[in-house]
């Protein structure tokens, strides 16, 4: 581990484990732990427990577990030196410069670097007689010179070497170029811009880093956007543009609209709770993100059938948050660009009485829904309200649905017991999909994990389950472990995982250093601290310690001497196997 023990203590001791969470979800107390909704899955009941005085959390939902800093990894998608790096800024501490030596966080770091110099560039060219006409295209757009400068934009030259140039003069290497994606690589090798000729939008993450780019083309040339592809410091799925400023103009409610002019077209009208995905369908990723900011999302995306059927889709993955969702139809066939200029001064107080005005995603779809039906002919009727009836039932609230029965039933002149009753129906249907669903999603995740972490289990139950009680013990109980690392060797363990777990603790303890979850976290992945976490879930303390250990130890004996001598060759492969997997794994990511 690359950072000093003694600073990971202190860090430790000054950080409260409820109290970082606190900050992504809403924990309410439950007996001596927390509980609240899982952030990293969709759930409507809470299954995420922070235990403060054993310093982890754990999903029982999607079996995310580990210490704060695990947290901290999966939640802002950092790796361990960099989530340390975060907690100690929060706790006004400064990290060692020996932390700096983490292959991944440093290539992000010089990504990052690269980008902000080539945002400087680009945003310098406005100014040159090159960037001229993109300057004048910014100020046809309507934008002022206050939020050209706001939002950063700028101009790629057309010729395909400037950025390349200015880029090595500072000091980035042709490799960093082309994993920033900011330069093409040459059939020779050689890298060349990867923006040529286009206005371009720089994309930042909460932190003010900026992670990537949009390019706009000025004349019809396909494609009109051009983006940065995925690299190590940008994932598209799980960022949103404008998300650092909306968040904090939220007040509970975020604007979604399609396209980067569209949001920036609305901050400059004064509405700055405007964000747009990245050129993609909105995400799961994205919908959870965006709970963390709003209660309510409004959608307005454009009016043609592609955006229609987007907002649908977006209606989709939004409602499982249960985040409050409206949708706005601008009117006449515009996005939000044109509809704030098309409406000079009133552009932001015609915008937002549209907001007023808009729907419940319910009413949108009944809405959209009675412009395909004749309710006046009464097998249309039937039909429509087969199928609100259907949307209804999707509604988690009672009280919601009742509205919208009383709603449809007014509308159509059918009984409303009637409506009703059909809506119980689907809603009787649903409840056993979503149970049969749950069933399903637990059941993949688990042989999902079994596979991933410690693919051995499967075969060595018991063998496993015994090694994952010895390792709970000594975590839990740090004055039985140094009598527990003197008679068990790692050797002894029979599944690789869990071997190298007890290796890394072991090696620990014998150094005189602690091993709750937090001090070894940097030995492993984010997933593999989650497998850790379940083994101290799973199982309370132990009442008496000396006898659990020794039955533990006979266990693992007697499964050991049950193997064959293939198997045990194999059990001694495994670890093999995984150390070239890792090898594998990590020219992977230099290659990429
Ligand atoms: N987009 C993209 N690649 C394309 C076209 C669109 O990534 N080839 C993304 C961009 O983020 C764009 C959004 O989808 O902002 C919406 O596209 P579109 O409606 O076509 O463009 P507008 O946002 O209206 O752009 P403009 O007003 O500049 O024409
Ligand atoms: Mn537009």
């Amino acid at each position: 581990m690359p950072i000093p023990q003694e600073f990971i203590e202190e860090l430790k001791s000054r950080t409260d484990i409820a109290d970082v969470i606190s900050s992504y979800v809403n924990l309410k107390k439950s007996g001596r732990n927390l509980m609240g909704l899982c952030p990293f899955h969709n759930e409507k009941s809470p299954s995420f427990s922070v235990s403060p005085e054993n310093g982890f959390f754990h999903c029982f939902g999607c079996h995310a577990g580990g210490d704060v800093i695990t947290f901290i990894r999966r939640i802002e998608n950092l790796d361990y030196v960099e989530a340390v790096k975060f907690l100690a800024q929060r706790a006004g501490m400064t990290v060692p410069e020996e932390g700096k030596d983490n292959g991944m966080g440093r290539l992000r770091m010089r990504i990052f670097e690269a980008n902000r110099e080539a945002a400087r560039f680009y945003h310098k060219q406005l100014y040159t007689p090159q960037g001229k006409k993109a300057l004048e295209y910014l100020r046809s757009r309507g934008l002022t010179e206050k939020t050209i400068i706001h939002f950063g934009l700028g101009y790629s030259p057309s010729d395909r070497f400037e950025l390349v140039n200015h880029l090595r003069s500072k000091g980035f290497t042709a490799a960093e170029m082309i994993q920033a994606n900011l330069a093409n690589e040459s059939k020779k090798g050689n890298p060349y811009d990867r923006f040529s000729d286009r206005v371009m939008f720089p994309i930042l993450d909460l932190r003010g880093n900026v992670i990537a780019f949009g390019g706009r083309i000025m004349s019809d040339i396909k494609p009109k956007y051009l983006n940065t592809s995925d690299t190590p410091a940008f994932n598209k799925s799980r960022s949103l543009f404008a998300l650092q400023f909306a968040k904090n103009k939220a007040n509970g409610q975020l604007i979604l609209v399609e396209g980067y002019m569209d949001v920036i077209a609305l901050h400059q009208a004064g509405i700055e709770n405007a964000v747009a995905t990245l050129g993609t369908a909105l995400t799961q990723e994205q919908a959870i993100l965006l709970k963390r900011y709003c209660d309510e999302i409004v959608i307005c995306y454009d009016s043609d059938n592609a955006g229609q059927n987007a907002a649908a889709r977006a209606i989709s993955i939004l409602r499982p948050t249960g985040l409050k969702i409206k949708v706005i139809a601008v009117p006449n066939g515009k996005d939000p660009d044109e509809f704030i200029r098309s409406n000079g001064d009133k552009g932001a107080a015609k915008f937002r009485m549209l907001i007023e005005d808009s729907g419940s995603d319910i009413e949108y779809r009944m809405k959209k829904l009675r412009d395909r039906y004749n309710i006046e002919v009464t097998e249309q009727r039937i039909d429509y309200v087969d199928e609100v009836c259907r949307i209804i039932a999707a509604i988690d609230s009672a009280v919601e649905r009742d509205v919208y029965i009383s709603q449809l039933a007014g509308e159509t002149g059918v009984e409303k017991s009637a409506v009703k009753s059909q809506v119980d129906d689907y809603l009787h249907a649903r409840r056993r999909d979503s149970k049969k669903q749950q069933q399903r999603t637990v059941r993949n995740e688990m042989s999902a994990k079994n596979d991933k972490i410690n693919a051995e289990k499967f075969y060595n139950l018991r063998a496993a389950h015994a090694e994952e009680a010895i390792i709970a013990l000594v975590i839990n109980n740090p004055d039985a472990a140094a009598d527990v690392f003197r008679r068990l060797q790692p050797e002894h363990f029979v599944t690789a995982f869990n071997r190298r777990v007890y290796e890394v603790l072991r090696k620990r303890a014998e150094a005189g250093n602690d091993i709750s979850l937090a001090d070894i976290s940097g030995a492993f992945t984010a997933d593999e601290m989650s497998e850790i976490t379940s083994m101290l879930v799973a199982r309370p303390r132990e009442q008496d310690i000396h006898r659990a250990v020794e039955e533990y130890i006979a266990a693992l004996e007697q499964e050991r001497s049950r193997l064959s001598p293939e198997q045990m060759a194999q059990a001694g492969d495994a670890a093999i196997k995984e150390y070239l997997e890792k090898k594998r794994k990590q020219s992977k990511n230099r290659r990429n």
